[in-house]
């Protein structure tokens, strides 16, 4: 059963804040500057840490995180911090028409881990429609949740493999791999424990 994210959010019941951006998206950030310009969609961005990490790092840059939570997405209203970061409360299994094709990136970070796993390919066809020609999905995969002592053993987070990462991707009509690495930051804790991917749309 999936939860009820807002809920978590009032009741503060959220462990997977860990109340800084991904580190591997940190990491990426320093080591690719000036790469993500233009659109920025941020599926599942909770409390907006990583939407502040990219407004921060690319002040040309338009982030935009999404949350099913309307707890969430008022959070990172009221700490809001940079001018180009915005904040829309939507579910991404119901885009409104204005998100097709009309971003240049899109960030995943724990989003991905945690829809149900009978959904993932419902997720990758709505990654998809958002994306311009030639816009590139970059996300950073949690492969192996269920050996954190906090994660409940039937999830979520639910765990992946790179191999079905690529999979639902290649299986997608129109996605080519452009790069697969073990991040060189993490949380404390998931050393090793993640992966970074990304994906570009032709
Ligand atoms: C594990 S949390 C991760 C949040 C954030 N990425 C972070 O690392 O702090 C998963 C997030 O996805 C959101 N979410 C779950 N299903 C969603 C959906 N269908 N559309 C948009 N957001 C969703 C939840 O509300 C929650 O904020």
């Amino acid at each position: 059963m999936q939860p009820d994210w807002d809920q978590r959010y009032r009741q503060g019941n959220t462990p997977w804040d860990k109340g800084s951006a991904s580190p591997p998206l940190i990491e990426w950030l320093k080591l690719n500057q000036q790469r993500m310009t233009g659109r920025v969609l941020v599926p599942g961005c909770g409390t907006g840490h990583d939407v502040q990490a990219i407004a921060n790092a690319e002040p040309t840059s338009a982030p935009l995180g999404i949350d099913i939570s309307t707890t969430a997405i008022t959070t990172c209203q009221q700490n809001k911090s940079y001018d180009n970061e915005q904040y829309q409360q939507a579910d991404l299994f119901l885009l409104p028409q204005q998100f097709h094709k009309a971003f240049d990136w899109v960030w995943e970070h724990t989003c991905y881990c945690a829809i149900d796993p009978s959904e993932r390919p419902k997720y990758v066809s709505a990654i998809a429609s958002t994306l311009k020609p030639a816009g590139i999905f970059l996300g950073v995969f949690y492969l192996n949740p269920q050996s954190y002592e906090t994660a409940p053993p039937d999830g979520p987070p639910h765990g992946t493999s790179i191999q079905e990462v690529e999979t639902l991707f290649l299986a997608e009509n129109g996605f080519i791999l452009e790069s697969s690495k073990t991040p060189n930051a993490w949380y404390p804790g998931r050393e090793g424990r993640e992966h970074v991917m990304q994906f570009r749309r032709l």
